[in-house]
């Protein structure tokens, strides 16, 4: 299968994760420094890599953002514990995990070992997206290798410990992404959340404490053991350290995977990187950190991609990927795409995201057909606020936070719809240029009038 052409160059320059062409290879990531952060980590002890992650301040990449190294020194090293890493990435717009594991697996695996001899675990297992199909199969080509070269399976030289390194494939469910659906999947489970507490790092694979975390984090950690915490957390805002991976999508010239300092800007990203919107066309407004997210307006571009300049805008930087959306594409179409989305992944365990996901969907797919009406519009926010913190996880959330930001930045355009009666924009607004159809079949739930 022939390798995506949309991933562009990284820059060199801005670089800490050397993604530059292929280094699928582990005699070629050795040439270029690959295994030495190892080589350095195995004449440390646990406390000290630990104090090396806390250092760095790096936060989680998965989402959430927690910092790494504090949810490290949750894990005393011992007997009976677990890595997994976190690789199912399905929200829509993410694509960087999938780069990592596709360029350079060695970068994470090498991270895997890193961590596994800092908690002593008995074993990682990466979750991997079911239709990740060739990305697992190189993952297990490059753990072939590091087992010939001795770095899995056999002792690490100087220690009697032995790093074990599986691929675990899902089935192709978003919720799977959540971490305890996750680790009740790998469990052999119904692929569910469950409420917290217990957290994973008390019971989780096979009920054991676990330490979870997302491929980009765990791809880092080699960076930040081989150049230093403190050196790492020089990188980026003092809050959020480091580069991070954005996969940039949508109505923008040069869509593609870019690697940023966090202290760079949206407009960086998306005018630097990207070369802004196709010829013509004007920003509408842009998702800062995947589906899931409050969108932002055109005079927000000089918002910082630091987790922190995010929030202060009014949104979250989520999982790094921005979805640029141009001046021709209708926003109620594209908050109901959105929705269409969520109420096809609620796992439907909890009620509030199961009925009020697919409520969301129904009412705006009559906004959308021209078949709302005004009070409907203010229906919509009032489900908004009833999923909104009262789910079993933050997929429901996911669903409302989107549909509210697009509500109360585009009234205008929704009640056009509820007037006119049909949708104003040209038939050709390119939403399939954002999300590729979802749903073919229509819900029975909709009634006209
Ligand atoms: C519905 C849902 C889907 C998620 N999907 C992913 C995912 O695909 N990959 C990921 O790393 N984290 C995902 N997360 C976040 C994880 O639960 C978890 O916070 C993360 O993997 C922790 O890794 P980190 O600390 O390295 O960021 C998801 C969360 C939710 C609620």
């Amino acid at each position: 299968m022939p390798e995506s052409p949309t991933f562009a160059q990284p820059d060199q320059n801005a670089l800490l994760l050397p993604f530059a062409g292929s280094r699928r290879e582990i005699a070629e990531y050795e040439a270029n420094g690959g295994y030495s952060a190892l080589q350095t980590a195995l004449g440390m002890t646990s406390e000290q890599l630990v104090d090396e992650m806390i250092a760095s301040n790096l936060r989680g990449r998965g989402g959430a953002g927690f910092p790494a190294g504090r949810k490290a020194s949750f894990l005393a090293a011992g007997l009976d514990r677990y890595l997994v890493i976190n690789g199912d990435e399905s929200e829509p717009g993410t694509f960087k995990d999938r780069e990592i594991m596709l360029r350079n697996p060695h970068m994470l695996i090498e991270g895997i070992i890193i961590y596994l001899w800092m908690i002593r675990g008995a074993g990682a297992y990466i979750y991997i997206r079911g239709e990740y199909a060739k990305e697992a199969s190189i993952l297990e080509g490059a753990i072939a290798q590091a087992r010939a070269k001795g770095y899995i399976g056999s002792p690490l030289p100087g220690t009697d410990y032995v790093a074990n390194v599986y691929v675990h494939r899902g089935a192709g469910a978003y919720i799977c992404g959540e971490e305890t659906a996750l680790l009740a999947s790998l469990n052999g489970e119904r692929g569910q959340p469950t409420a917290k507490p217990p957290f994973p790092a008390v019971s989780g694979a096979f009920k054991k404490p676990t330490l979870l975390n997302n491929v980009e984090t765990v791809a880092t950690v080699p960076v930040i053991i081989g150049m230093g915490g403190a050196a790492y957390a020089g990188v980026g805002t003092e809050q959020s350290t480091g580069t991070k991976m954005f996969s940039l999508s949508g109505h923008v010239r040069n869509p593609g995977n870019y690697e940023m300092p966090l202290s760079a800007t949206y407009r960086d990203l998306i005018e630097g990187k990207g070369g802004g919107m196709p010829e013509g066309r004007t920003l509408k407004a842009f998702v800062p950190g995947g589906s899931s997210m409050p969108i932002l307006m055109p005079n927000q571009l000089d918002t910082g991609l630091a987790f922190e300049a995010v929030v202060a805008a009014g949104s979250m930087a989520g999982s790094g990927a921005v979805i640029v959306v141009d001046d021709r594409t209708c926003m109620v179409r594209f908050a109901l795409r959105t929705a269409e989305f969520y109420m096809h992944e609620s796992c439907g365990k909890c009620t509030p995201c199961r009925e009020g996901t697919r409520w969301l969907t129904e009412l705006l797919r009559k906004q959308e057909a021209g078949l709302g009406t005004l009070a409907e519009i203010d229906l919509l926010l009032e489900i908004c606020n009833r999923v909104e913190g009262n789910c079993l996880c933050v997929l429901g959330d996911a669903c409302a936070m989107p549909v509210r930001s697009h509500i109360n930045n585009f009234r205008a355009e929704f009640e056009e719809h509820c007037r006119l009666g049909r949708c104003p924009c040209p038939d050709d607004a390119p939403m399939t240029e954002l999300y590729p159809p979802l749903l073919k079949a229509p819900l029975p739930m909709v009634h006209a009038g």
